[in-house]
C-alpha cells in the first residue's frame, strides 16, 4: 500500500517509517518541520535502502493536500502531524486548536476529496484524564484533560468517530500511546527534542550526558508504592509496529476502532532511574521537587484488545528501552543537528 504519513518528520512518525517501508509499502511524508528535521528521513532512507516521497509543508494547506493526493495513489493516511508541548500548549491554545484541530479537519476534508477515506490518528492516554480504571481499557470512559493538548487528541477522537458515523465506508483507527521512549537500535533515529525536554526519558539521557545538572523528580508523596508517579512506557518501535498491525486491520476493514497500545506494566519514575542507571551504568543525580500541575498519579495499559484483534504485542523491555534512548543520545548529542 502507498501511505500518506502526516508529521513522518517526527520523532514516532519517523520510525513508524521505517517498520512501514520494511513491511513493504511505499511512504509519503508531509511535514513542516516546526519540530523536526528533514534528515530523519535521510536516516529512514540509510536504514530501509529505499526512498522516501517527502513535501514540506502544512497540513492546513489545502492546495497541498491536494496536490500530494494527485500525484499519489494514497490507500490509508496515518495522522500524526500536531503540536505535542503540553505545557506550551496552555499558553498558546488558539495555536494548539487551530493546528492540531484545524489540521485534522482540513486533512479529512482533503481526504473525502480524493476518496481517501482510511486514517489511523495518533490519540494520547492523555484523553483518559485520571483514569477511572488502572490498568485502562479501552471502555474506561474518557476523562477531563489537564490542558489544551490532551483536548485536541479528545476532540479529534470524536471528529473522527462523527466522520465514521455519517459515513462507514470510512476506516478509522484510533491510537492511544502511552509513554513513547527509546530509539530506532541503530542509533541513527530518535527523539529530538528542541530547549530543555519536558519529557522524563530525554531529560534523563540528557542528564546522563552532561547537558543538565540534575533530575527533578515530581513529587514523591503520590499514592504509589514508592511516591513517585507510575506510566507505561513503551519502545518507539513497538509502537511503530503497532500502526503496522493496524493497517492490516484497516485493510480487512476495522470500522472504528480504538486501541491502547502500551506494554500493560507501570514503573514509576524512580524504577525508571534504577533501570536506567543498571542499563547504561551511568549515574543519574535526583532530587525530589514539588508535584507538576496536571500529573496524574497512575497511567498505564491493559494493553490486551490490540493483542486480541491486531495480533500486535510490545517486545521490548524497559531495560532494552534505556540502552537504546541512551545510544541515540550518546551518539547524536546534538540529536540531528549535528
Ligand atoms: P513530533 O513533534 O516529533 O512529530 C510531529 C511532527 O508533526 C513534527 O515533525 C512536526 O514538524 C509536524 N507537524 C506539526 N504540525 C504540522 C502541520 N500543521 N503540518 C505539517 N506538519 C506538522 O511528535 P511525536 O512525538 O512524533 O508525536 C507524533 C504524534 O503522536 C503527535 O500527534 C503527538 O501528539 C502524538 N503523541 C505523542 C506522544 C509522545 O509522548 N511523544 C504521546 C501520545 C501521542
Ligand atoms: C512522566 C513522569 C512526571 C520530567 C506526557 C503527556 C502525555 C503524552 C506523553 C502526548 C511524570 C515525571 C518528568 C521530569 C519528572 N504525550 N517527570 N521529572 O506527563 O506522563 O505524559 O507525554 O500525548 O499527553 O502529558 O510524560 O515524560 O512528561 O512524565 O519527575 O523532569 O515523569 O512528573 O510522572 P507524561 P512525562
Amino acid at each position: 500500500m502507498t501511505i500518506l504519513v502526516t508529521g513522518g518528520a517526527g520523532f514516532i512518525g519517523s520510525h513508524t517509517c521505517v517498520e512501514l517501508m520494511n513491511a513493504g509499502h511505499d511512504v509519503v511524508v508531509i511535514d513542516n518541520l516546526c519540530n523536526s528535521s528533514e534528515k530523519s528521513l535521510k536516516r529512514v532512507e540509510k536504514i530501509t535502502g529505499k526512498k522516501v516521497v517527502f513535501y514540506k509543508g502544512d497540513i492546513l494547506d489545502s492546495d497541498l493536500l491536494s496536490k500530494i493526493f494527485k500525484e499519489n495513489k494514497i490507500d490509508c493516511v496515518i495522522h500524526f502531524a500536531g503540536l505535542k508541548a503540553v505545557g506550551e500548549s496552555v499558553h498558546l491554545p488558539v495555536e494548539y486548536y487551530d493546528n492540531n484541530i484545524g489540521g485534522t479537519i482540513n486533512l479529512v476534508k482533503e481526504m473525502r476529496r480524493a476518496d481517501v477515506k482510511n486514517i489511523i490518528f495518533s490519540s494520547s492516554a492523555t484523553v483518559y484524564g485520571n483514569p477511572k480504571e488502572i490498568p485502562i481499557t479501552e471502555n474506561c470512559p474518557k476523562g477531563t484533560c489537564t490542558n489544551p493538548y490532551g483536548w485536541t487528541k479528545w476532540m479529534i477522537e470524536q471528529i473522527l468517530t462523527d466522520v465514521y458515523t455519517a459515513d462507514n465506508d470510512w476506516n478509522v483507527v484510533l491510537l492511544r500511546y502511552f509513554n513513547p521512549i527509546g530509539a530506532h537500535p541503530s542509533g541513527l533515529m530518535g527523539e529530538n527534542p528542541s530547549g530543555i525536554p519536558n519529557n522524563l526519558m530525554p531529560y534523563i539521557t540528557q542528564v546522563a550526558i552532561g547537558k543538565l545538572d540534575h533530575l527533578n523528580i515530581f513529587g514523591n508523596d503520590y499514592d504509589t508504592p514508592d511516591g513517585t508517579c507510575v506510566r507505561d512506557y513503551i519502545h518507539v518501535m513497538d509502537l511503530a509496529s503497532g500502526h503496522v498491525a493496524a493497517l492490516k486491520k484497516v485493510e480487512k476493514g476495522s470500522g472504528l476502532s480504538i486501541y491502547n497500545l502500551g506494554t500493560g506494566k507501570g514503573y514509576s519514575v524512580l524504577d525508571i532511574v534504577n533501570n536506567f542507571e543498571k542499563a547504561t551504568g551511568i549515574k543519574i543525580p535526583y532530587e525530589f521537587a514539588p508535584r507538576r500541575e496536571g500529573d496524574v498519579p497512575q497511567c498505564y495499559s491493559d494493553a490486551s484488545k490490540a493483542k486480541a484483534e491486531l495480533g500486535w504485542v510490545a517486545k521490548y523491555d524497559i531495560l532494552e528501552m534505556c540502552r537504546d534512548s541512551w545510544n541515540w543520545q550518546k551518539t547524536n548529542p546534538d540529536g540531528y543537528e549535528n
